[in-house]
C-alpha cells in the first residue's frame, strides 16, 4: 500500500463499503489522531469533519459502482487536502474496498492565495500611482499651459504688432488651445475612475457619452438591471476594458457604430464592446500593449477576455470578472 504514497505528506486509507478503515499508511498530518495506528477498525465517517461526510459517502459508493477514480480538493481538519478515491482489487460490481489517498496541499494553496493577494495589491498600487501622476500632471502642466494662454491673449489684445506677428500670435494661441484640450483628455484617460462612490453602469454610460461626442461614433450602451455591486478593483478593470475597447475602435476599426453591453450571470459579470468596423485576424494580432494589458489584468482577477473578430466583420471584445472575489484564481 505504501507504493501509493509519492510524497511524505501523503496518506492512504483503505476502507470497506461501509467506510470502516481496513488499513492505513502515511503521516496523517491532516488528522487529529496524528498516526496511522489508531485508524484501522474505526469509521471514516467519524474521522472526517461532519460537513464532509456526505460528500465522501457519495464518492465512495460512486467509485465502488463505476470503478472510476474520483479526485477532489477540500479542507480536512483545517488543512487543504487533495483526495483521490480509487477502487481496490479489480473492477466491476465485485469491488469491496476503496482507497482514499490524501495529499496535504495546504502550504501550496496558501502560497497561491498569498500570491493572488499580492497581485491584487500591485493592481491597486498601480491605480494609485496613476491617480497621483495624473494629478501632478494636471497641477503642473495644466496650470502652466493655462497661464501661457492667458498671457498670449493679453499680448494679442493689447500690443500693437505688425500683421505677420499678429498672425503668428493667433497660430501659437490656437496651438496652445489644442495642446490644453489634448492634455485634459489625457488626464481624463490616465486617471482611474472614482468608482467607489459611483455605480459602475453609470460610470460606463458616462464614458460612452463623452467618447461618442469626441469621436463622432454612435455608441449604444445597455446595462442589465439590478447589477451586482463589484469592489473597486474589479469595477475599474471593466472600466479600463471599455476605454481600451473604444480607443481601439477609434484608432483601428473605421467603424460607424459601437454596442456596449454590461451583463451578469450566476458567477460572472461581463462587458462586451462590439463595433461594425474592419475587424482583424485574431490568429495574427499585431503587437500592441492594449490587448495584452487587458488579458493580464482580467486574468489576475480570475476572469478573462475573449476576442471575436474577422477581417471585414467587425470586432467584439468581451471581458469577464468573477462576481465573487473568492472565485479568483492565480
Ligand atoms: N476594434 C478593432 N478593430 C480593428 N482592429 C483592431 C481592433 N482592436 C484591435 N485591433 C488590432 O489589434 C491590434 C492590437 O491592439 P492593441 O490594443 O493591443 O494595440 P494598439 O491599439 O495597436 O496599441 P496600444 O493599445 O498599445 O496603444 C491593433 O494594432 C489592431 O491592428
Ligand atoms: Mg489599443
Amino acid at each position: 500500500m505504501t507504493t501509493l504514497l509519492h510524497d511524505p505528506d501523503d496518506d492512504v486509507l483503505v476502507v470497506d463499503l461501509d467506510g470502516i478503515v481496513l488499513s492505513a499508511a502515511g503521516r496523517f498530518s491532516a488528522w487529529p489522531e496524528g498516526s496511522a495506528e489508531h485508524l484501522p477498525g474505526t469509521s471514516l465517517w467519524s474521522a472526517v469533519n461532519t460537513e464532509r461526510v456526505n460528500q465522501r459517502r457519495i464518492v465512495l459508493s460512486q467509485v465502488a459502482s463505476t470503478a472510476d477514480p474520483v479526485c477532489f480538493v477540500d479542507q480536512l481538519h483545517g488543512r487543504w487536502v487533495r483526495t483521490t478515491v480509487i477502487p481496490v482489487g479489480g473492477g466491476g460490481p465485485g469491488i469491496q474496498k476503496v482507497a482514499f489517498l490524501h495529499r496535504d496541499i495546504d502550504a501550496h494553496v496558501r502560497a497561491v492565495e498569498e500570491l493572488k493577494r499580492l497581485r491584487l495589491r500591485a493592481l491597486t498600487l498601480q491605480e494609485d500611482e496613476r491617480r497621483a501622476i495624473s494629478q501632478n500632471l494636471h497641477d503642473e502642466l495644466g496650470q502652466g499651459v493655462t497661464a501661457v494662454l492667458m498671457q498670449l491673449r493679453v499680448l494679442t489684445a493689447r500690443t500693437p504688432v505688425p500683421p505677420e506677428v499678429a498672425t503668428t500670435l493667433r497660430e501659437v494661441t490656437a496651438q496652445m488651445e489644442t495642446l490644453a484640450k489634448r492634455m485634459r483628455q489625457l488626464f481624463y484617460r490616465v486617471r482611474p475612475p472614482a468608482l467607489h462612490d459611483t455605480d459602475l453602469a453609470q460610470a460606463l454610460a458616462d464614458y460612452c457619452v463623452t467618447t461618442a461626442q469626441a469621436s463622432g461614433l454612435v455608441i449604444d450602451f445597455d446595462a442589465e438591471a439590478e447589477l451586482p455591486v463589484l469592489d473597486e478593483t474589479r469595477a475599474a478593470s471593466l472600466y479600463r476594458l471599455l476605454q481600451e475597447g473604444l480607443n481601439n475602435t477609434i484608432k483601428h476599426a473605421h467603424a460607424r457604430a459601437v454596442w456596449v453591453s454590461l451583463g451578469f450571470d450566476e458567477d460572472t459579470i461581463s462587458l462586451a464592446v462590439e463595433d461594425d468596423g474592419i475587424g482583424f485576424d485574431t490568429d495574427a494580432i499585431p503587437d500592441g500593449m492594449g490587448l495584452p494589458g487587458m488579458f493580464e489584468r482580467l486574468a489576475m482577477l480570475g476572469g478573462g477576455v475573449q476576442i471575436d473578430s474577422r477581417p471585414g466583420k467587425g470586432t467584439r471584445i468581451t471581458g469577464t470578472v468573477p462576481r465573487w472575489p473568492e472565485a479568483e484564481t492565480s
